[in-house]
């Protein structure tokens, strides 16, 4: 069965092998990568990405949900997000969302961020979810920030990121913080 998380305006689902060319096609933007941490460098990369999200999405003891973002109604593919759980550290995940430049500011992020947080300390009993971005990447630093996380600390210039020392902003929430109701 796929699994899908359903906000106001999109869902989120388990990727198929159709989503490979929208994935390549944002993938190759440099305005989207410019500031993700995520080796999605050539059309190979990507294959092997959109391959794991689909091994995971059938895995008994899933820990990683990438999903494709849809805008509900039209189907239309706006990108993708992923809640993935620390095999470390399982009462723990990592959220993120990337998505296509025709769909920034439209509130799309918070509301996949928000989707994110109330299944991840829903129906996953987390403990503990966090985000994090680059120093330089404003637009994600601020929506964790409406989103309710706490700014926890800068990692500083701990990778070279194509063109720069990427420092990583973290952002976390614990479950006894999480409040569904606020918008
Ligand atoms: C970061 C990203 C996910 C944000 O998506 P989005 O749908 O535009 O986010 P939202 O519309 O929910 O919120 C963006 C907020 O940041 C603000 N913002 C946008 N660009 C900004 C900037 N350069 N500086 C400061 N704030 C900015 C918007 O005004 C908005 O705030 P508001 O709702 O208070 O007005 C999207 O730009 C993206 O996919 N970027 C490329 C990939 C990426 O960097 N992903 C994050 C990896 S950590």
């Amino acid at each position: 069965m796929i699994f899908c998380i359903t906000t106001e305006r999109l869902l989120l689902e388990d990727m198929n092998r159709e989503d490979l060319v929208s994935m390549m096609q944002l993938a190759r933007d440099p305005r989207v990568m410019k500031y993700v941490f995520i080796w999605l460098e050539n059309d190979e990369q990507v294959a092997g990405f959109v391959q794991h999200a689909i091994d995971e999405s059938v895995r008994a003891d899933r820990q990683d949900y990438v999903l494709a973002v849809r805008v509900a109604g039209t189907g239309e593919f706006a990108g993708f997000a992923m809640l993935e759980i620390d095999p470390e550290q399982p009462t723990t995940a990592e959220v993120g969302c990337i998505l296509v430049p025709g769909c920034w500011k439209s509130g799309y992020a918070s509301e996949i961020l928000r989707a994110l947080l109330a299944f991840g300390f829903g129906r996953l009993s987390l403990h503990r979810i966090y985000g994090k971005c680059d120093d330089l990447n404003h637009a994600s630093a601020h929506v964790m920030e409406k989103c309710g996380l706490q700014y926890e600390g800068t990692l500083r210039e701990h990778v070279w990121l194509r063109d720069h020392w990427r420092s990583s902003r973290y952002y976390g929430m614990l479950a006894g913080e999480y409040r569904p109701d606020v918008p």
